[in-house]
């Protein structure tokens, strides 16, 4: 999805072609979200020292390109040349933004890149991730009062919006040259509140020379703060509203809709709040915010400064690099042995000799009573965090004997289905960003329902929304497929179902089986992943095919969904999860001597049924790969010839975590074969903010 990046050095001589290139870098962190375009816009020469004030400062440069950034890159490195731009030219202080675009209103081109414009002069510029929704009637009125569009964005009407705000306080301010009767926060706040929808913005103005304004409602935004030549000893907790406040310090202030995209810069940052106004001004920051979501609409209140704090990111720049490995998929589906180590590190409780093992979950444990309480458990979440919550389902059940309902996330909030009070409503999600999810969580606070989240980014929308939940701790998953994420996710929702039965007597052999199967299960993943040639192997033997099914029931209905999605969204290959008991109700029809069809029969309560499936599809002739237990292949071939793959037994609610490797090798693989782009699927995003 669009992302944003800006950058801002105060009292720091900089050239111009070091800050192309940290916006340009900015822009390669938030590749792997997705995007069609990108722009930037930087400062023309004039307004570079600090004693040109306002009447020296001049329209900014704006670069924008349909592509990948690279093109941008070529593009910007051409006009660069055609105008003479000198890139050796230092700033003092200068303001940059930039942009990667997920089309959602208007094709991939250049007019429809961000920065949007306020028009001619480029007055005011704008960079935003979200989607405006009333935009329509913004656009009539501003055409109304002269304004004209160049593109087929939502967003050009901020832009426009602002000039509008701006141009009228100064009419009716009276404004001498250079003295502007209303402050930047003021023409932003005033533009907020005729917005409706979801947004993170910077706002860039050359009336406001090396200012920068972010704000945001529903899409994430965050500031990373880096004081130069700083005291390292120095305590860095900032409390009052100007947390930084304004003095000569050589800085630099970064803005992005990632985390990603900052830490190789700095780890002191703050999370942007909704409604909140950031303002970076002469080295210091300053927070505004409406005190309520009517004050923003009546704009009767006025906005009041807020208190923060910077926070420290948990994440290393290793953690956003590919290392040794190709791409992003591989070097996460390899590093899952770790991910898991860290998913459960300090979690699980080996117990003594006499104490029980047990499992401790930091974010949930003052929570467990009104859990075990409610009616109903509800899972909610949208691709592969939803069948991670799916592979789960059966234990939860088991060892919590609350009946447990599974949603789609954009189907919950289409059929407004009912959601109660007595309901624990758990968002599975591995950005905490996602816009489906994040609409179902805010109805199900609504409905009073207690919301648990089991995210990977600490300080995301979902994590702050739900009262109470679980990070996965996965690390940075960078992949637009996910795939360490999804063990994690199962991982997490193992130890919270071992959590929330932990009060039963009957079921304690069971819980310390698992604990010992999860103690275990980084050692059974790095077993499996020994199978990367094996699946290289089937996947240069698959790589023309059209299509691939897979068929799994019981813990591995979800293994079959999240392996063909896997297939389906790197590889391009069409491919479909089938519940195997429902393989009679049509997929039978599908059966011949072509089709490829991977069917999971490791051992477990359904083994029996999948031996029948496989004699079933034997009896048809079907093309079979089977991935069985280890020891099992000759036993599964028995009755017609078949590719077998056998993987390592766990406990069976553990088991989708092993079998859905060798589907991401294959997947990957398959990708790679088929000579396509792994990391950043066609038309896919990592994460999708806007519904
Ligand atoms: C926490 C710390 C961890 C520390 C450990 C030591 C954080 C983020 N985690 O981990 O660094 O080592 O204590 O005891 O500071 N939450 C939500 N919704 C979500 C996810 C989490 O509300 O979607 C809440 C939890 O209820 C909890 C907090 O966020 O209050 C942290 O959750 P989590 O990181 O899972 O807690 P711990 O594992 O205890
Ligand atoms: C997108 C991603 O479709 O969103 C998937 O490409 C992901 O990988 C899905 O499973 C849900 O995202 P999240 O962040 O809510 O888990």
């Amino acid at each position: 999805m669009c992302g944003i990046f800006a950058y801002l050095n105060f009292h720091a001589n900089k050239e111009r072609r070091y800050i192309l290139e940290v916006l340009f870098n900015g822009l390669r962190r938030l590749e792997y979200r997705g995007y069609d375009s990108a722009g930037i816009a930087i400062d023309d020469s004039l307004s570079r020292h600090p004693n040109q004030k306002c009447p020296s400062s001049s329209p900014p440069l704006v670069f924008r390109q349909a592509g990948n950034i690279e093109s941008l890159v070529n593009s910007v490195n051409e006009e660069v040349t055609n105008i003479d731009l000198n890139l050796d030219e230092v700033f003092y202080f200068h303001a940059g933004i930039a942009h990667t675009r997920w089309a959602t209103h208007g094709e991939p081109a250049p007019r429809n890149s961000h920065p949007q414009s306020s028009g001619p002069g480029d007055d005011f510029l704008v960079v935003h991730n979200g989607v405006i929704t009333n935009y329509e009637v913004l656009k009539e009125t501003l055409v109304r009062h002269g304004f004209t569009f160049e593109s087929d964005t939502d967003t050009e009407v901020i832009p426009k919006l602002a000039k509008f705000v701006f141009d009228k306080a100064n009419e009716e301010g009276n404004a001498s040259l250079g003295e502007q009767t209303v402050s930047f926060c003021e023409v932003v706040f005033e533009v907020m509140r005729h917005l409706e929808g979801a947004y993170a913005l910077i706002f860039k103005s050359w009336h406001y020379p090396n200012e920068l304004i972010a704000c945001k409602r529903g899409s994430p935004l965050l500031l990373g703060v880096k004081e130069l030549n700083e005291d390292k000893n120095k305590n860095h907790v900032f409390k009052d509203a100007h947390f930084l406040s304004k003095n000569e310090h050589p800085k630099e202030f970064f803005l992005s809709s990632d985390p990603h995209a900052l830490v190789e810069h700095t780890k002191k940052v703050l999370v942007i709040e909704d409604g909140e106004v950031v303002h970076l001004k002469d080295g210091g920051v300053s927070i505004l915010k409406f005190e309520n979501e009517r004050g923003r609409r009546n704009g009767l209140s006025r906005p009041a400064s807020v208190e923060r704090a910077l926070s420290v990111l948990e994440m290393e720049v290793e953690q956003i690099n590919k290392g040794k490995y190709d791409h992003y998929m591989q070097k996460e589906i390899h590093e899952q042995p770790e991910s898991l180590t860290t998913t459960m590190r300090g979690r699980l409780i080996r117990g003594g000799s006499r104490k029980p093992k047990t499992v401790l979950l930091g974010g949930l444990k003052d929570h467990l009573k009104t859990i075990r309480r409610s009616r109903r458990i509800v899972f909610i979440g949208c691709g592969t965090s939803y069948n991670a919550a799916l592979a789960s389902r059966p234990i939860l059940e088991e060892l919590s004997g609350i009946p447990v309902s599974m949603e789609i996330a954009s189907d919950l909030w289409d059929r407004q289905g009912p959601i109660y009070r007595e309901d624990t409503a758990v968002f599975v999600s591995q950005s905490g960003e996602t816009a489906d999810t994040l609409l179902a969580l805010d109805y199900a606070r609504d409905n009073g329902a207690l919301c648990v989240g089991i995210t990977n980014t600490v300080g995301s929308s979902i994590a702050r929304k739900t009262h109470c939940g679980v990070h996965i701790n996965a690390g940075a998953e960078i992949g637009v497929a996910s795939t360490k994420a999804y063990t994690s996710q199962i991982v997490v929702m193992v130890m919270v179902a071992l959590a929330i039965g932990s009060d039963t007597i009957s079921s304690q052999t069971r819980r310390e089986a698992i604990i010992d199967g999860l103690l275990d299960l980084p050692n059974k993943v790095r077993e499996v992943l020994k199978l990367d040639e094996e699946m290289k192997d089937l996947a240069q033997l698959l790589i023309d095919e059209q299509s691939l099914l897979v068929f799994g029931r019981g813990y591995n209905y979800a293994t079959a969904l999240e392996g063909a999605l896997k297939v389906k969204e790197v590889s391009l290959m069409h491919s479909e999860g089938i519940l195997a008991g429902e393989m009679k109700h049509g997929p039978l029809a599908l059966v011949d001597e072509n089709l490829p069809i991977a069917v999971i029969a490791t051992r477990d309560a359904c083994f029996s049924k999948q031996q029948s499936v496989i004699q079933q599809l034997h009896a048809r002739k079907g093309r079979l790969i089977v991935m069985c237990s280890k020891g099992d292949a000759a036993s599964v071939s028995s009755s017609g010839s078949c590719r077998a793959i056998e993987v390592p037994q766990v406990e069976d609610c553990l088991q989708p975590v092993v079998n859905i490797v060798p589907l991401q090798l294959l997947a990957y693989h398959l990708t790679v074969l088929r000579g396509h782009n792994v990391d950043q699927p066609r038309n896919l995003a990592k994460s999708v903010t806007t519904q």
